[in-house]
């Protein structure tokens, strides 16, 4: 399976990589889909921006979840410093990652490299004003009793920039993602179930220009009938052999 990979992105200098949730699970952080997924345990439904705005107490639940959040101290592995290795290398146009885990950057991806395309659970910004206080003095008002820290310039709603359902992409990062997706050639999708959009459109535009798409996933994904390469593995074991391939290739 890998060598199948190995070929189809072998000479690729602008390769998109494009992560789910899936990459992360070997630092401890449950993705969404998958047998122990956050899905199974929350309903998605409930995590949609209007209710984030309108329900103080929804707020509180989260700030108490981010802060207490038994992941603030993962540690990226080695799919994760696989990337960044390739990214090193010259073989990537960049990174288009789904997650807010902050663990590509923990990695040492260049940020020239990375989007994040759903945010970020590690940075804080006020929805009214756009202010964005440093993420450890909010933790400290917080940690202090403030349950719903407001703006301290408008007293807006704060919030980390996670996006949460029903919210849009922000638009820097969507422009990025895109123009990485249309210098592309060539898309490694990693740990996602390539479900949810517009995120998905990332890749897919990549493939719909008559470019390679190497899929390294455990289980099914959505589009796998639309990939060169499958390999249906565990990525921090698939990725740093396939890096090593690739950068010596
Ligand atoms: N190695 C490879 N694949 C893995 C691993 C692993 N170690 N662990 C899990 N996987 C696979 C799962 O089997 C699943 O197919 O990764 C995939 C993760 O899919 P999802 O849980 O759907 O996560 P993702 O694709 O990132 O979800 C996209 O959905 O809820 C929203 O905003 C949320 O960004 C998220 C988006």
């Amino acid at each position: 399976m890998i060598d199948q990979a190995v070929s189809a992105l072998a000479g690729k200098k602008r390769i998109l990589v494009f992560t789910g949730a899936g990459i992360s699970t070997e630092s401890g952080i449950p993705d969404f889909r998958g047998p122990q997924g956050i899905w199974k345990q929350f309903d998605p439904a409930d995590y949609t921006y209007d209710r984030y705005v309108d329900d103080p107490g929804f707020r509180e639940e989260s700030w108490g979840k981010r802060f207490r959040s038994p992941y603030l101290g993962a540690s990226p592995n080695d799919a994760h410093r696989a990337v960044t290795r390739l990214w090193d290398a010259g073989r990537l146009v960049g990174c288009v990652t789904q997650n807010v885990d902050g663990l590509h950057a923990a990695a040492g991806l260049d940020p020239e490299g990375l989007v994040e395309l759903h945010g970020t659970a590690n940075q804080i910004h006020c929805i009214s004003c756009g202010d964005r206080p440093e993420f450890d003095e909010i933790e400290q008002r917080w940690e202090s009793g403030e349950a719903d820290p407001s703006c301290r310039r408008c007293e807006g709603i704060l919030k980390t920039t996670i996006v949460y359902f029903g919210e849009d992409l922000p638009v820097d990062a969507t422009t990025r993602a895109w123009n990485m997706a249309q210098r592309a050639d060539a898309v490694l999708v990693v740990g996602s179930s390539l479900c949810v959009y517009p995120a998905a459109f990332v890749p897919l535009d990549v493939v719909d220009r008559g470019n390679p798409m190497v899929i390294v996933n455990r289980g099914k994904t959505d589009h796998d009938f639309r990939a060169t390469a499958l390999v249906d593995g565990t990525a921090g074991e698939i990725l740093p052999e396939l890096a090593d391939r690739l950068i010596d290739s």
